[in-house]
């Protein structure tokens, strides 16, 4: 060890020696964060519910996780996250719609699902007969889930998802075809839960992330759920409601954290509680 090294590993000058070191080492890791954070304020329309794609890896660690969660093949997980990302139809849906939209000044006519290509790929895999997702927002989830019940009924399995959502004027992007695989259900989440009747298959939480909310709809839904359901949150790093839910009702609990490609948002992911088909 040279005698410079020494000093700074052994004794309190070594802090400050040390100094412009560990500046630069923190600064590599979050100032190019900061200049993505420049770009897309001048350049994206967004203030909510961002979207964007993942990177190549994390794609692969979500396929990973979908097989896992589904009991399915790899080989058969990569298939369907191949099969959204080579969807024209879907993202040219999605580009148009937002483009018609009120709402075109505060969104980006893009296709881009980030961690809902996971949704897609679950959907795919698990053939569900009734889907609900909490908090349609634009609709984009909806669209996705709606386009792999779409590819499902094709190969004869039929679905059908509810959006449900407080504001009346969510999910503008379910529309034909989509929506002939999906239908809006106005209002709180808690009150449209309590009058459905089963069973569902497929349920994603993703409104209120309050802990009371949260926790609330899985009460409510866990007696109208199918015995092989598998149950989301969107954001479970938010609260760990799901997990809670999970150990309570003897199903596995696992979380995939997304990595955006090109954008500042981080940390953001999907739990998943479910019964492992093998
Ligand atoms: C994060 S966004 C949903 C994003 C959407 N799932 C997607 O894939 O883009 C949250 C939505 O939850 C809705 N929301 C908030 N509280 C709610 C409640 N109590 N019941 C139903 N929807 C609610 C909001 O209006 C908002 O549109």
């Amino acid at each position: 060890m040279s005698a410079l090294r020494k000093l700074a590993r052994t004794t309190w000058l070594g802090r400050i020696l040390l100094l412009p070191f560990r500046l630069k080492l923190a600064l590599g890791e979050t100032l190019p964060a900061v200049g993505r954070a420049l770009v897309w304020t001048l350049t994206s329309r967004e203030h909510h519910n961002f979207t964007y794609e993942l990177e190549p890896t994390n794609v692969r660690y979500l396929t990973a996780f979908v097989a896992v969660v589904t009991g399915q093949s790899h080989a058969t997980i990569e298939r369907y996250v191949r099969e959204i990302a080579e969807d024209a139809e879907l993202s040219a849906h999605i580009i148009s719609a937002s483009q018609r939209s009120e709402e075109r000044y505060v969104n980006d006519p893009v296709a881009h699902y980030g961690r809902r290509i996971g949704w897609y790929a679950m959907v795919r895999a698990s053939k569900p007969k009734l889907c609900v997702e909490t908090g349609t927002d634009k609709g984009l989830g909806t669209c996705v889930i709606a386009a792999a019940l779409r590819r499902n009924a094709q190969e004869g399995f039929p679905g059908q998802v509810l959006g449900m959502d407080l504001n009346p004027n969510a999910g503008f992007l379910l529309q034909p075809p989509y929506s002939e695989f999906g239908r809006l259900v106005p209002g709180d989440s808690h009150a449209s839960i309590r009058a459905l009747t089963g069973p569902v298959d497929f349920f994603i939480h993703d409104s209120d992330h309050t802990p009371e909310h949260e926790a609330g709809e899985f009460d409510l839904i866990e007696p109208k759920l199918s015995p092989r359901a598998l149950l989301l949150s969107d954001n479970a790093e938010v609260t760990d409601k799901l997990l809670l839910h999970a150990l309570k009702t003897g199903r596995e609990f696992l979380f995939f954290t997304e990595k955006p490609a090109g954008h500042w948002a981080r940390d953001c992911g999907i739990g998943v509680a479910f019964r492992p088909t093998k």
